[in-house]
């Protein structure tokens, strides 16, 4: 521990979990079944921005990254999400398709953990959903050359209108370096908080040559 610290934590920073089990037995075949579940309890609780995950990806190096992200569909083959193919996300996931995502949907004491690799979904797909995306969207996918640095706050405006003009009067093209990427997961593991630390982990993984799912228990 720092010898000073910027704020002391007590007892008040600690919570138990409630109660509510969540047994092998429970959990469905499949996990994305379960996942949708978890999610539709999820939506039907209110949380805020249920299909906020994090993704965590490495570098060829190593060197690991992890930021918020939202989900935009969810399928038996993945979850998909949107953002800039030359993002620092985008890099990684070139040199390095592995990745692990992370829901974390706190009131209701519970967390999904996914492992797998990310593949870009197709052209066709991207557009469509870039097509359903609001037009100020659709301008700050050209304007942001995410990740990369900005000399000041201007810039970023500057861009906004001069794309603004470009795309006066006409639909925005999707740019070709936005898309969407499909998390194909090889490990899934729903996590239910329980009192004294003593949490319910069921988690699946693909096995055998038909890559079936096998659902097996972790230690908390
Ligand atoms: C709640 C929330 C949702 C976000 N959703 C997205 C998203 O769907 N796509 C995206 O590219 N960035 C999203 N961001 C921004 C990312 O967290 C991140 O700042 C950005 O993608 C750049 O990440 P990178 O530099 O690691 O590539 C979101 C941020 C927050 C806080």
């Amino acid at each position: 521990m720092p010898k000073k610290e910027l704020r002391e934590f007590t007892k008040k920073d600690r919570r138990d979990f409630g109660n509510d089990p969540f047994d092998i037995g429970d959990a469905a075949p499949d996990p994305i079944d379960q996942f949708a579940r978890w999610y539709e309890q999820a939506i039907e609780s209110e949380l805020p921005d249920p299909y906020a995950f994090t993704l965590a990806t490495a570098a060829a190096n190593g060197s690991p990254s992890v930021r918020t992200l939202y989900m935009r569909d969810f399928t038996k083959d993945g979850i998909t999400f949107f953002t800039n193919y030359n993002s620092t996300k985008g890099q990684h996931l070139t040199e390095n398709s592995k990745c692990a995502a992370n829901f974390l949907w706190l009131e209701l004491n519970r967390q999904v953990r996914v492992e797998g690799r990310a593949e870009k979904i197709s052209p066709e797909e991207s557009d469509a959903y870039f097509a359903s995306r609001p037009r100020e969207s659709q301008i700050g996918a050209w304007a942001s050359d995410q990740s990369s640095t900005a000399a000041d706050s201007e810039v970023l405006s500057r861009r906004i209108a001069s794309f603004t003009e470009k795309y006066k009067g006409i639909d925005v093209p999707r740019p070709p370096h936005w898309g969407g990427y499909i998390i194909i997961p090889s490990e899934i593991e729903f996590w239910q908080g329980r009192p004294s630390r003593l949490h319910d982990r069921i988690c699946y993984r693909r096995v055998g040559t038909d890559r079936s799912w096998e659902k097996f228990r972790r230690f908390p």
